[in-house]
């Protein structure tokens, strides 16, 4: 079996490593950068720091290893795109910064505290673009603004449930008239949402649920020529086609009122 297996599949399985391997530069590094810039911020700035030193050199090894892992890896699964872009370029700015200040470290050693500005200063901006860096690799993984995701308040577009607000824009401009508070033609009154449903559930024109039963329903979709269609045809237009539907939706989710709540229940068997 192992026989079958071709250079190919161990170059694959390295290039797999990438997101574990990247997780110890990513925190050296920014040890290193809190020592030495703490050092540097307090006055200490002759020698550095043995550990800071040591959390350097390894952040740059294994750094440099994820980083070519993460260059195979992005071969095989050949993914592309501005934020892959973004995610190699400031991986590969990480690992120069990383040389540089290594270098700068060495230099720092043997000629001393001439060469703390540039040690602390290219170790600081290694740890910025490696956090950086770091930022969208997580975004490739999983999903763009997602740490801020939750803050977004999308518009809600997708999600069209009718609400009486909606619903009591169209009977205030075409039926309040003559069904709203002031006037109550055939004493019928639709507005507010209570007055429909105030009385015996029979006489109700509205019925929770079942628009196709409710005589509003059968009022506002008959022929504009008809007798009987609400409004009355000489004294206003049809309403709509959206404006039936969303009266429609509106009955069949049940008549939902102002504050969500629900019709009260019927009083009487329906008539069948
Ligand atoms: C210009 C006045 C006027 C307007 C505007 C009007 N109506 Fe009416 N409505 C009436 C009259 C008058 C009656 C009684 C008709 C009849 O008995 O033939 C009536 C009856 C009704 C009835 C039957 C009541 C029952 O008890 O069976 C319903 C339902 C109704 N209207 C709904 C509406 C709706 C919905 C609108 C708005 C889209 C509307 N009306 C707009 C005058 C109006």
């Amino acid at each position: 079996m192992m026989l079958l297996l071709t250079m190919d599949a161990y170059w694959q399985v390295f290039g797999r490593f990438h997101p574990l391997l990247i997780h110890f530069p990513l925190a050296l590094i920014l040890v290193a950068a809190c020592i030495e810039g703490t050092r540097y911020a307090i006055g200490r700035r002759d020698q550095p720091s043995p550990t800071a030193a040591i959390c350097l050199w390894i952040g740059l090894v294994m750094g440099g290893l994820a980083l070519w892992a993460g260059w195979v890896l992005a071969d095989y699964t050949g993914e592309e795109g501005a934020l892959v872009s973004l995610h190699r370029w400031t991986g590969v700015a990480t690992i120069s910064l990383l040389v540089l200040a290594a270098a700068a470290l060495l230099m720092r050693q043997w000629k001393g505290r001439d060469w703390a500005a540039p040690h602390v200063g290219l170790t600081l901006l290694a740890a910025v673009t490696v956090a950086i860096c770091g930022h969208f690799g997580g975004e490739m993984v999983w999903g763009e603004n997602w740490i801020f995701g939750p803050l977004n308040v999308a518009p809600q577009q997708s999600k069209q449930v009718a609400e009486w607000s909606s619903v009591e824009s169209i009977l205030v401009d075409h039926c309040q008239k003559c069904h709203g508070p002031k006037r109550q033609k055939d004493g019928l009154q639709l507005v507010p949402w209570e007055k429909m449903f105030a009385g015996d559930s029979v006489d109700w024109v509205v019925v929770p649920g079942d628009a196709a039963a409710s005589r509003m329903h059968t009022l506002i979709t008959m022929p504009p020529e008809s007798e009987d269609i609400m409004p009355p045809s000489d004294k206003g237009k049809p309403l709509s086609s959206e404006q039936v539907q969303l009266l429609v939706e509106w009955i069949n989710a049940g008549a939902i009122g102002p504050g969500g709540q629900n019709p009260p229940a019927s009083q009487s068997e329906p008539v069948s």
